[in-house]
């Protein structure tokens, strides 16, 4: 059930994740400046409404509110930690995550375009998911997973790093509640494949490599049915 089961070794036991933690946000985030949130009332920045030559307006695509698009695959951004955030920018820009809408896009932002999207973002909230029309077993199983891992085959739970209610810890543990399914189902694939690499000390490629297909679709369709559970819109 936990990390403490005979035979288990000690990596993703409790000790280690918050060693890791800690020592990865030491490591990689010290010199990032912190980024204070904005208020939620502030106008957003141009990037977001207008763009910056290639760098298309963020918001034709993600909303300006962060919300994005299920069916043309353009993920939520709301609530996403501003660290986290100017690290996708970068890493896209940097060829350990490709993608080719955003990376174009990516190469054409500056700093400041990263950063003051990253804020407009983390200030916007995670929207409220809509009713779910996947099987209640689906669900079920895709929660017991982000909930308590399964420890039998090192898959610990998503909530671990994620938060207890999946909206992520800054700066480095992204909100995954309430994100499309189809988008975390991809994520996930990419981490397998070795298509996605940016993930810091391979912790993503190494949950992900132990997830079966029906669990990522599980644990994907659960996911979406979260949402700032009523404190959105
Ligand atoms: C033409 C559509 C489009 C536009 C415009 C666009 N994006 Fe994206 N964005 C995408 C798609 C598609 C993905 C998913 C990439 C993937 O699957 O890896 C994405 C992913 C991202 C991610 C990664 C999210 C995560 O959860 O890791 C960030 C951050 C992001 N976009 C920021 C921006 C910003 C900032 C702008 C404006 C400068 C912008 N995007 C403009 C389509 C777009
Ligand atoms: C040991 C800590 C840890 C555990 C456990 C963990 N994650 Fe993650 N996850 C991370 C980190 C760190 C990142 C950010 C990687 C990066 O910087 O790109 C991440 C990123 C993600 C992303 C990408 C989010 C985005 O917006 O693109 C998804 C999806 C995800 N995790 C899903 C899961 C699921 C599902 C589980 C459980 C089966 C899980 N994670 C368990 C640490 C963890």
């Amino acid at each position: 059930m936990h990390a403490g089961s005979p035979g288990l070794p000690d990596f993703f036991s409790s000790s280690f994740l918050e060693r890791m933690m800690r020592s990865f946000i030491s490591h990689t985030f010290t010199a990032v400046v912190v980024m204070a949130a904005s208020s939620a009332t502030a106008a957003p920045p141009s990037i977001v409404t207008q763009g910056n030559g290639a760098a298309l307006a963020c918001a034709s695509c993600h909303g300006v509110d962060g919300a994005g698009n299920p069916q043309a695959g353009f993920p939520v951004l709301a609530q996403l930690p501003p660290a986290y955030f100017a690290k996708q920018i970068a890493d896209f820009k940097a060829g350990t995550r490709t993608h080719p809408v955003m990376t174009p896009i990516a190469q054409a932002m500056s700093v400041e375009d990263a950063e003051s999207s990253a804020r407009h973002y983390a200030s916007q909230p995670r929207p409220k998911a809509g009713a779910s029309t996947v099987d209640p077993a689906v669900i079920a199983r895709g929660r017991n997973l982000a909930i308590n891992g399964a420890w039998d085959r090192q898959v610990p739970p998503c909530f671990k790093c994620h938060a207890v209610d999946g909206l992520g810890v800054a700066p480095a543990f992204p909100a995954i509640a309430g994100q499309h399914a189809a988008y975390t189902v991809r994520q996930l694939e990419a981490w397998k494949t070795g298509a996605r690499t940016n993930d810091p000390q391979k912790l993503m490629k190494a949950v992900a490599e132990s997830l079966s297909d029906d669990d990522i679709r599980s644990v994907a369709e659960y996911l979406a049915t979260l949402g700032t559970q009523g404190k959105g819109k």
